[in-house]
C-alpha cells in the first residue's frame, strides 16, 4: 500500500521546499519507491529535485485531448493514456518525478480527466510514498490526480494571518470530496516555536516547526538544486526529527 502525503499551503510558505526534503528523507530511509508529483501549476518542484523534464501532464492531455480519434487502431484508449503518462515520469537518483502542469488547449477534457483519475490512481499504488506538492486551492487532490492523502500536512508561517491562512486551507480540505487520514500543520522559516493552543482547527495536529535556513538561502540564490542541500543544514534535522509522525 502506498502512503500519500500531499503538501499544501499559501504560496511562498515553503510547499515545495517541504516536498524536496521529504524527497530526500524517504531516500535516506530506502524503505521503498519513491513518486514526487508536482501538482501546482506554478511548478518548480523538478529544479529543486534537480530533475529535468520533457512534457507536463498538462501538455500529453492537450495532445490527447485534440487528438482522441487519432488513437492507434487497436489500441483501446485508457491503455493510450496510460502509456503517455507513463512516458511523462521522470526518473530521478531514487525517485520518479511527474509533473501536472495545466492543460490550456480548448480540447474536452472531461473524457481524459476521468480517464487521467483512474490511471493516477494506478499509478500512486506502484509507489510506496507518494509526495504532492499542492497549490493553495487542492485543485488536484479535488478534481484530479487522487481523492486521497494519508496525511495532508498543510505548511505555514508563524504570523496570525499566515495561521489563518492555514485554516483555511484546513477548512477547504473538508468541503471537498477528498479522503483524508491525518492533518498535520508545519510552521515552515520560523525561528519561534507557535503555541499550539493558538490552532483553533480542530482535526488540524501541530506538528513542528523548522527554522529559517540560511543553508536553504544559499541554494535559492545561486538557483541550485535543494535536494543537494549540505547533510548539516538546520532543515534537514529538524524535519528529521518530525519525519516518524509524517
Ligand atoms: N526554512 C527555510 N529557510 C530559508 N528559506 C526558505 C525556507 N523554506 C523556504 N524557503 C525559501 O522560501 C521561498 C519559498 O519557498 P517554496 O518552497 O518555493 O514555497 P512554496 O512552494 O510554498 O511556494 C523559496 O525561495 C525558498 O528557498
Ligand atoms: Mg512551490
Amino acid at each position: 500500500m502506498s502512503h500519500v502525503i500531499a503538501l499544501a499551503g499559501k504560496g511562498g510558505t515553503g510547499k515545495t521546499t517541504v516536498a524536496t526534503l521529504l524527497v530526500r528523507l524517504f531516500k535516506e530511509i530506502k524503505k521503498g519507491s519513491i513518486l514526487a508529483v508536482d501538482a501546482d501549476p506554478n511548478s518548480n518542484l523538478p529544479e529543486a529535485l534537480g530533475l529535468k523534464i520533457k512534457e507536463t501532464m498538462g501538455q500529453i492531455l492537450d495532445d490527447i485531448a485534440a487528438s482522441l480519434d487519432k488513437i492507434p487502431a487497436g489500441m483501446p484508449k485508457e491503455r493510450f493514456i496510460e502509456y503517455r503518462i507513463q512516458t511523462a515520469i521522470a526518473e530521478g537518483d531514487g525517485f520518479d518525478l511527474l509533473v501536472m502542469g495545466r492543460p490550456e488547449g480548448p480540447g474536452c477534457y472531461c473524457y481524459v480527466n476521468n480517464v487521467l483519475r483512474n490511471i493516477m490512481a494506478k499509478l500512486i499504488k506502484d509507489y510506496d510514498y507518494v509526495i504532492i506538492d499542492n497549490e493553495a486551492g487542492l485543485e488536484h487532490l479535488s478534481r484530479r490526480t487522487t481523492r486521497h492523502a494519508d496525511t495532508l500536512l498543510i505548511v505555514s508561517d508563524a504570523t496570525i494571518p499566515g495561521l489563518r491562512a492555514a485554516g483555511r486551507i484546513h477548512d477547504l480540505a473538508r468541503t471537498l470530496d477528498i479522503k483524508i487520514g491525518k492533518e498535520l500543520l508545519l510552521v515552515n522559516s520560523s525561528d519561534k516555536d507557535i503555541e499550539p493552543q493558538k490552532l483553533e482547527w480542530p482535526g488540524l495536529e501541530y506538528l513542528g516547526r523548522l527554522p529559517y535556513d540560511r543553508q536553504i538561502e544559499k541554494i535559492s540564490l545561486a538557483g541550485g538544486a535543494l535536494l543537494e542541500l549540505e547533510e548539516s543544514a538546520a532543515s534537514i534535522s529538524a524535519l528529521r526529527k518530525l519525519f516518524d509522525k509524517i
